[in-house]
């Protein structure tokens, strides 16, 4: 299965082998003490301030932009860029596409990142779907959002790449509800471009502008706001999250 994500008109097509990250965490961790202890570490680090804070950017301005570096545990974010770069180097990443189904176009003018869909399986990937998961409580119960599950890739621009204005999902779909993406870039200079920038509602204005700053993060409403990714000048790497509200994937 190839990538696809959501461009404006268009619905994501969910990536059916991406369960909910307990099973994969029981799974990996093969215990319930092990299972217990990736939650404790993240606990710590997500406080019910912190998680206020977000809830009410989502409810105000829908979106929220966030430093992830104090917030995941010590190491991680390094340990995914790591990553991200070996899966970069051998060329597993895939080109993302716009779609779903046999509707899925890989529109080199929408965009031109690719992307490799994160199972949760290696120690990093672990720790950061621990964090999803707190956070997916967090924001269930202060929004009553009824999220249930997430689904999480790796994306890479190489310079010249870029992914033009859209939205994650379209209205009323209940799919993907809420976006989180994480910047995994040292030293990302103004000279760099590759910013994320944030649109009013309506698409017309721009009303934020993210560099994608290792520890950099944004949280928003999927269906509520439209987002682009300008010209990257250097390699970029990031981390991208749906939290969605169906169970098992809408058929097609
Ligand atoms: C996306 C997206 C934003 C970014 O993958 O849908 O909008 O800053 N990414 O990488
Ligand atoms: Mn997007």
């Amino acid at each position: 299965m190839d990538a696809e994500n959501a461009g404006a008109v268009v619905v994501p097509l969910p990536e059916p082998r991406l369960e909910p990250a307990a099973g994969l965490l029981d799974r990996l961790a093969g215990d319930e003490l092990a299972v217990a202890s990736v939650g404790d570490a993240v606990a710590d680090l997500i406080d019910d301030a912190w998680l206020d804070e977000l809830a009410d950017g989502l409810a105000g301005p829908a979106w929220v932009e966030m430093d992830l570096s104090a917030r995941l545990p010590v190491g991680l974010i390094d340990a995914l860029r790591h990553e991200v770069e070996i899966l970069h180097k051998t060329e597993a990443m895939k080109r993302a596409g716009v779609g779903r189904g046999a509707d899925l176009v890989k529109d080199r003018s929408i965009r031109r990142d690719k992307i490799a869909w994160l199972a949760g399986f290696s120690a990093p990937q672990a720790e950061l779907f621990g964090f999803f998961d707190r956070l997916r409580e967090g924001l269930n119960q202060r929004l009553f959002l009824g999220l249930k599950r997430y689904e999480a890739h790796y994306a890479t621009y190489q310079p010249g790449d870029f992914y033009k204005n859209h939205l994650d999902s379209f209205r009323g779909r209940a799919s993907r509800v809420v976006s989180l993406v994480l910047y995994l870039n040292e030293d990302w200079g103004l000279e760099d471009g590759g910013e994320l920038r944030v649109y009013s509602p309506e698409g017309t204005s721009a009303v934020g502008l993210v560099r994608p700053q290792a520890g950099r993060a944004v949280l928003f409403l999927s269906e509520e706001v439209p987002h682009e990714v300008l010209q990257a000048r250097r390699t970029r790497y990031s981390v991208a999250c749906w939290f969605r509200q169906d169970e098992v994937p809408l058929p097609l």
